[in-house]
């Protein structure tokens, strides 16, 4: 199994159920002491697990290049990693660094590691990590990479992204889903604290990492219809133990739409990616 920032909050805890779960582990990070220690100390709860590190920066489409250059095969990849309000940064090919990492980066990932599991030979599964602030966002092309509410539109794009694989590959071997954490206790939270929400996560219950990292292996347990939302159960899906959430119509319109306009979008900007979606089935 692949998940990306397996180094951290719900995706180190996501990696150590399942590890729990006897699965070999794939962790995708951009920064190579944080994963060595995460991966170490999964070890050393987990003694002869099969984990291994790749190094991913979202953040670079040449870095993505070159990782899915060198990934084995995969039949489980989550899709964890995301940041969270990164005011004036920019991604290595210039996009907005919120849109361009949770968004630009995860599809053009998705692209490239897809058809990896589509050959895998028996049932694979793609699990996206949204957030239920998609249900807030909008998408206007004219504003696409406002940093006003990047975050909130990031996880919108993502949410119509993954509906449109889900539509794209049913019948076939891949079963694509989304997730989310609800509000977790983890380090994206700090930027909450910096954005002057510190009360509200006060206030508000918050999960802990390890009980909104339960929605992965609940997602590979149950019988969970392709392009669920699997996330907290109680509190409007902001807190709790994972079960399909309702999906807002949001994550159903416009999402082909979306999908051209990205391609057309990580084209223009990076030459290698024009002509891999010239290819590209
Ligand atoms: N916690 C919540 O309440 C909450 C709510 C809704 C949705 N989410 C979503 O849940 C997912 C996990 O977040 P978390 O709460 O566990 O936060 P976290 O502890 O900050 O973990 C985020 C992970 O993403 C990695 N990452 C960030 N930018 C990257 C890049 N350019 N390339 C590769 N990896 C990158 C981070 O790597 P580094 O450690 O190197 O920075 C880290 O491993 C995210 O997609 C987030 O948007 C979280």
């Amino acid at each position: 199994m692949l998940i990306t920032g397996a180094n951290s909050g719900v995706g180190f805890k996501t990696a150590e159920t399942l590890i729990c779960m006897g699965a070999s582990v794939i962790m995708a990070c951009r920064n190579r002491e944080r994963a060595e220690n995460a991966r170490e100390q999964l070890l050393a709860d987990y003694p002869g697990a099969d984990v291994r590190i790749m190094m991913l920066d979202l953040a670079d489409l040449d870095s993505i290049d070159a990782f899915a250059e060198q990934l084995p095969d995969v039949d489980v990849f989550v899709n964890n990693a995301g940041l969270f309000h990164r005011p004036g940064q920019k991604t290595k090919q210039g996009f907005e660094m919120v849109m361009g990492t949770n968004y630009m980066g995860v599809f053009y990932l998705c692209e490239k590691v897809l058809p990896k599991l589509r050959e895998c030979g028996h049932d694979a599964a793609l699990v996206n990590t949204i957030s239920l602030v998609y249900r807030f966002a909008r998408v206007d092309y004219g504003r696409f990479y406002d940093e006003r509410g990047a975050y909130f539109r990031s996880k919108l794009c993502l949410a119509k992204y993954t509906e449109h694989l889900a539509k794209l590959y049913k019948g076939t071997n891949m079963h694509i889903y989304m997730n989310h954490p609800g509000l977790a206790a983890t380090p994206i939270a700090d930027n909450l604290i910096h954005r002057g929400m510190y009360i509200l996560a006060k206030i508000v219950p918050i999960n802990s990492a390890e009980k909104s990292a339960l929605s992965v292996a609940w997602i590979l347990s149950n019988t969970v219809p392709d392009g669920s939302i699997v996330g907290p159960n109680r509190l409007l899906g902001g807190w709790g133990y994972p079960e399909i959430n309702r999906k807002s119509g949001k994550a159903e319109t416009g999402a082909e739409e979306l999908a051209g306009f990205t391609k057309k979008e990580l084209a223009d900007r990076w030459p290698p990616a024009e002509e891999f979606f010239r290819t590209v089935v």
